[in-house]
């Protein structure tokens, strides 16, 4: 428990301790990410009128090229999403024995809400993240709810409609994305999205910035995340051999393209390495709502985008499949995660 870092608020640590520091070339470093090349808001009120075409473009020019968007006036009160980021910010300032009934470092526990310090592999990994991290199963959210926190009050109550509305929300995008690629009307429904998870991310001010990292960089395994960010800048995209951030937009979303979409668009979206850094002197939370296929679900490119000029790049596989052998690369070379499942011309 004393490895939480949200425990040792009380202490000031002055400098960082040596399991968190990163090797040289895996640090952030000082130099300011680029500013300028932002990544696209996208307005969803417009997909009802005549825009909806125009708005499903650039849904599908973003995922192309950076991987990831950002989405507003999405349907999800903002209410809602503020009331949410607070019960997790309180969550992590419970009392430690508050949070004690949720800890393990067991990256196997059957639990529906697991409270994990840094990641799941805390006792192997060779640095620690300078992050506590929560992570909530979702599907079924009725029976998952019920191992949830009491603790905020209103905790189950404020994150279950969340997680809710944040359910209805996918398949509005989806569609889009599939109208984009030219797929037929729900393409990407039912189980190809229907196990649903939320991890939340909680990064306390950092004793050194420039030697940590809040999550090392990778991408996301699932079909598509939607992450709720606070108003606290540390996400960062690797685009053009060069790391830049995902500012904060006012009640926006932040959406990315997960392995999954990447191999069924046939490569046309792109999943995008990822990462957060910290800071000295706020903390920063934020919560990924990662959408999962169920693990017996065939994965393959879409027939429809496959022709004499566009082979398949990806062989058939299980989730489960990819999954395993996504876990088992364990962080050190992740950016090859879909070679293994590429066909050589
Ligand atoms: C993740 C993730 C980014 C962030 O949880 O997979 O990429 O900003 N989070 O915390
Ligand atoms: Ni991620």
């Amino acid at each position: 428990m004393e490895k939480l870092i949200s425990n040792n608020n009380q202490v000031q640590i002055r400098s960082l301790p040596e399991k968190y520091i990163f090797p040289p070339e895996k640090r952030p470093g000082k130099l300011p990410v680029s500013a300028c090349k932002f990544v696209p808001v996208i307005d969803l009120e417009e997909t009802a009128g005549d825009n909806r075409a125009v708005i499903s473009q650039k849904i599908l020019k973003a995922s192309q090229e950076f991987g990831f968007f950002q989405v507003v006036n999405h349907g999800v009160p903002e209410d809602l999403m503020k009331d949410t980021m607070r019960m997790f910010k309180e969550f992590f300032e419970l009392p430690a024995e508050d949070k004690a009934i949720f800890y393990t470092e067991d990256a196997r526990s059957k639990k529906h809400c697991k409270l994990y310090p840094s990641s799941l592999i805390y006792a192997t990994e060779d640095v620690h993240l300078w992050r506590d991290n929560l992570k909530h199963d979702c599907h079924p959210l009725e029976k998952c709810i019920l191992d949830w926190p009491v603790k905020p009050t209103r905790y189950r109550q404020v994150v279950g409609s969340y997680a809710a509305e944040v359910t209805k929300l996918v398949p509005r995008i989806l569609e889009l994305i599939c109208e984009g690629l030219g797929l037929e009307s729900g393409y990407f429904e039912g189980k190809l999205g229907e196990v649903t998870s939320l991890s939340v991310n909680h990064y306390p001010p950092c004793p050194d910035p420039s030697l940590a990292l809040g999550l090392s960089k990778h991408c996301d395994p699932n079909l598509i995340t939607i992450l709720l960010q606070d108003d606290v800048c540390g996400l960062q995209i690797f685009k053009d051999n060069e790391w830049i951030g995902v500012d904060p937009v006012p009640n926006a979303f932040v959406v990315n393209i997960g392995y999954q979409l990447q191999i069924m668009s046939n490569n046309k979206l792109k999943s995008v390495e990822h990462r957060a850094v910290t800071n000295s002197r706020t903390a920063r939370t934020s919560a990924a709502f990662f959408f999962n296929p169920s693990d017996d679900i065939m994965i393959a490119p879409a027939k429809a985008l496959i022709n004499a000029s566009n082979p398949p790049v990806f062989r058939a596989c299980q989730y489960i499949e990819f999954l395993r052998n996504y876990m088992t690369r364990n962080g050190s070379d992740i950016d090859d995660a879909l070679e293994h499942f590429k066909l050589r011309a």
